[in-house]
């Protein structure tokens, strides 16, 4: 039994919503093992992107608790909060608008390495490796994020994450932007570091067809509940709940 990397439990989101609150997130519980790869799907506003939010505390919780590697990282502020990031990193679906326009992607891709105190040569030289493990050439470190395609910024993007060695990524929407051929491109590259690095992933997808590709357990939310959870060879071929179902017959 592989160890769990990354576990949260009883996660829930209220937003205030006019004169009613609303429940985004409603008791969601789960356990991420190491060089597993855990996929979320469910409609559009079942809470997918809210409960990445909240694990990388972009979002505040309501309730619940979440464990990086045994440690209770629920209330990590300041520094604290900051080893969290050198252990879970965030890929999303607009890789242009990820990158800060005036930035270079190397110095886009630097900037958390320089942050725990990595000098600028180094940083450089890091920056470059990094973007020819993601399958791109080091001079596009110099290049702005604008000067390149959506699927390479994806790879610079990738690349970013990567930049710390975390143990977790998540992925939300991460390939929706892009085109099916580049989609494949990058997945096969996400893989690679799956196998090859031992990366867990979060992965949130509308598509099933990547999520079985990928996955190796999928959590199907709606309106903020885990409506089920199985392999991604159950959810799709053996779905339970109608819901499950539903999902699977509009993608196909
Ligand atoms: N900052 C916010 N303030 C108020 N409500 C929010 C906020 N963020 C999300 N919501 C609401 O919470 C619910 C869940 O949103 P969330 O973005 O997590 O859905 P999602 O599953 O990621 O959807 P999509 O597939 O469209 O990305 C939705 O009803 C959304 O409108
Ligand atoms: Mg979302």
């Amino acid at each position: 039994m592989s160890e769990t990397i990354l576990k949260a439990e009883h996660l829930k989101k209220v937003f205030p919503s006019g004169r009613k609150a609303l429940l985004a997130v409603d008791d969601v519980s789960f356990a991420l093992k190491r060089g597993q790869c855990l996929g979320i799907v469910g409609e559009s506003g079942s809470g997918k992107s809210t409960i990445a939010r909240m694990i990388t505390h972009l979002t505040d919780m309501t309730e619940g608790r979440v464990w990086l590697m045994g440690r209770d990282i629920t209330r990590a502020r300041g520094k604290e909060l900051r080893k969290v990031y050198q252990d879970i990193q965030m890929v999303f679906q607009m890789p242009v608008e990820s990158f800060d326009p005036r930035q270079t992607l190397g110095d886009g891709i630097g900037e958390g390495l320089r942050n725990i105190g990595y000098s600028r040569r180094e940083t450089g030289e890091r920056a470059k490796e990094l973007l020819v493990r993601c399958g791109l050439p080091p001079e596009y470190a110099s290049r702005y994020p604008h000067q390149v395609s959506v699927g390479q910024c994806q790879r610079a993007a990738i690349a970013r994450a990567l930049a710390v060695t975390p143990s977790v990524l998540i992925c939300d929407e991460a390939t929706s932007a892009l085109d099916v051929t580049v989609q494949k491109q990058i997945l096969e590259l996400l893989r690679e570091l799956k196998e090859q690095e031992g990366l867990s992933f979060l992965f949130i997808c509308h598509d099933l067809a990547l999520v079985q590709a990928f996955c190796d357990e999928v959590l199907v939310l709606c309106q903020g509940r885990v409506m089920e959870q199985g392999t991604p060879d159950e959810i799709i071929h053996h779905p339970k709940k109608d819901y499950t179902k539903s999902l699977v017959e509009a993608v196909l």
